[in-house]
């Protein structure tokens, strides 16, 4: 008996060049990017697959001990389903040596390149499922953009490529396993005068007599070759820093209780209330505006208003409500989102808020860009708030991320 189901499935992961594009003092592959390296970027795509899978890494001998332990990093629960293999010398090398190690009850081979380090899973799971559904080789592209001229070694143009017939194809590249098996069987039995170094699989796989069509490709899974091409990886990474994980809107819950203390003047709701009995605190007591920072911190995930602003902190001293909302906007639009609207209830014997209920709502809304909805109870004259000791405040608060992630294509349409 297996732990584990059989995979259906195996992804060869090419890891194994110097990357000497790039120009590192170290194989393209263990380069950092953003706050990991390239190949734990792109087996973390590869682990994403939408079904377990055979992942065999192909990486240079003397990086094997590193290519191990990022690897297990990335697999957890999944280390069964790993391989981690010295690569060859050039990239067709690498591939027919990973393919050997293929499993038994793999019927669809997929080959990686560990340099496309941003290749969404989706992208992946494409590939699977269009090798199923046509039987062909299948290999993501996009469509040329740039106007393509033939030129000679003098760089005289020659003429200009129709690009409607150009694809500038990705990885990775799948195929029913036994295609791939007879099209590197089939080079093996060349002539080496006959035998070319291709730089991918479709090449060779359609040398060897088989179809391969093209499904549209992912502008995320571009290879990074230079070190533009890093940077521009670093740039992407950057920026989904900086955004929501999720283009899903978030809510959060605050609370906020404070005693009554005669010495002070009241602040509620961001307002002055001359002749109400003040409430104690550091800052201005002002519970409704703390339990509104509480629920804007807990949705967007940043903690709470304790942990934020701290009550070491001088500039707090008797600060007001407009201090903490302003900088808890802040935070809550450096982590990616706006406010949807803003609900808080205060909850007290003392004062009555009808007559300044609009007047605290569009000062709130003005500091917040967003509705913010004031209301108020007794309790009964229950509890601490019903014996007159202090007030107590609940907020609710919705945000929204700023911009949605990219979207990825799902659906393998064959072009
Ligand atoms: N590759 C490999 N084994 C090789 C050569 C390349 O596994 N002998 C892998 C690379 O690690 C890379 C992928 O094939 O993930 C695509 O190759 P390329 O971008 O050309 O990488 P390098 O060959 O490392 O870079 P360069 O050509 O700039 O030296
Ligand atoms: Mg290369």
């Amino acid at each position: 008996m297996t732990e584990f189901p059989v995979a259906a499935v195996a992804v060869i992961v090419v890891a194994a060049g110097s990357g000497s594009r790039l120009g590192r003092d170290q194989p393209k592959a263990f380069v950092p990017l953003h706050d990991r390296s390239i190949l734990e970027h792109a087996l973390t795509g590869v682990f994403g697959l939408n079904e377990p899978a055979q992942v065999i890494v192909m990486a240079p001998e003397a990086q094997l001990a590193d290519a191990r332990d990022i690897a297990g990093r990335v697999a957890g629960p999944a280390a069964g389903y790993l391989d981690v293999v010295a690569g060859g010398d050039t990239r067709q090398a690498s591939v027919a040596r990973g393919l050997a190690r293929v499993r038994a009850g793999v019927t669809v081979v997929l080959v990686h390149d560990a340099a496309r380090a941003l290749a969404p899973a989706a992208q992946l799971d494409a590939v699977v499922a269009a090798v199923r559904a046509t039987g062909h080789g299948i290999v993501p592209g996009l469509p040329v953009v740039d106007t393509i001229k033939s030129v000679d070694a003098a760089a005289t143009i020659l003429g200009t490529v129709d690009r409607s017939q150009l694809s500038a194809v990705q990885t990775p590249q799948g195929f029913p396993r036994s295609m791939l098996d007879g099209a590197f069987a089939w080079a093996a039995t060349l002539p080496a005068a006959d035998a070319q170094d291709l730089t991918d699989d479709a090449a060779l796989v359609a040398a060897a007599g088989n179809t391969v069509s093209v499904i549209p490709g992912d502008p995320l899974a571009f290879k990074v070759t230079t070190a533009w091409d890093l940077r521009r990886a670093e740039l992407l990474l950057g920026d989904a820093a900086g955004a929501p994980a999720s283009a899903d809107p978030r809510v959060g819950t605050g609370l906020d209780v404070h005693a009554f203390d005669d010495t002070s003047d009241l602040w509620l709701a961001g307002l002055h209330w001359p002749g109400e009995r003040g409430l104690s605190g550091h800052s201005d007591g002002d519970a409704a505006v703390h339990a509104i920072c509480d629920a804007l911190l807990a949705a967007a995930g940043l903690g709470d208003i304790g942990q934020v602003f701290g009550t070491a902190d001088p500039r707090l001293t008797d600060a007001h409500g407009e201090v903490f909302l302003t900088e808890t906007l802040r935070l809550v639009t450096e982590a990616g989102y706006r406010v949807g609207n803003v609900t808080v209830q205060i909850i007290g014997n003392r004062p009555k808020l009808a007559p300044r209920r609009v007047e605290a709502q569009e000062l709130l809304a003005g500091i917040l860009h967003a509705p913010v909805s004031v209301s108020a109870t007794t309790t009964d004259a229950l509890g601490f708030t019903g014996r007159g000791e202090g007030i107590a405040a609940l907020a609710t608060a919705l945000l929204m991320p700023q911009a949605a992630p990219p979207e990825h294509p799902t659906d393998p349409r064959l072009n």
